[in-house]
């Protein structure tokens, strides 16, 4: 499970990336974010079976799952934002610090 979960993890980042730059090219996302949505169910059944399962919801584990949840919304908000044409700034600079808060709780406390 722990692997699906990283491979899961990984295809969602770099599906965030392809998307996140083709906002940029002026061009929504559509068929690639509906993807990335997909992938998030993914992360999120691997991530909780993980967590209920591996871990046994241990007090770290379950701040761990909050902030990949909190990676999700910020993937989510920056593309949905910047669908309508609205400042994404905020969203990228909070997907950064929860990407790495996420990174150190995953590797460097749990594992
Ligand atoms: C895009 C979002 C996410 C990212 C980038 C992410 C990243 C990671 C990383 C780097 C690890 C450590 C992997 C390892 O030890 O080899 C990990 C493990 C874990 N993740 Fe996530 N995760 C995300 C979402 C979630 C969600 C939504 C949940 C819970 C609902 C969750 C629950 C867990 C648990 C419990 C572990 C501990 C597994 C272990 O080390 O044995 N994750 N995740």
């Amino acid at each position: 499970m722990l692997h699906s979960h990283v491979t899961g993890w990984t295809i969602t980042l770099i599906l965030f990336i392809i998307c996140a730059m083709k906002l940029r090219t002026g061009q929504p996302p559509k068929a690639l974010h509906m993807i990335l949505r997909l992938m998030y169910i993914i992360v999120l059944v691997t991530g909780s079976h993980l967590l209920f399962a591996v871990w046994q919801m241990a007090p770290m584990a379950i701040v761990k799952g909050l902030v990949g949840l909190w990676v999700i919304s910020t993937m989510e908000m920056t593309l949905v934002r910047g669908t309508k044409g609205k400042p994404i700034k905020g969203s990228i600079i909070q997907f950064v610090i929860a990407l790495i808060l996420v990174f150190i709780l995953g590797y460097g406390v749990l594992g």
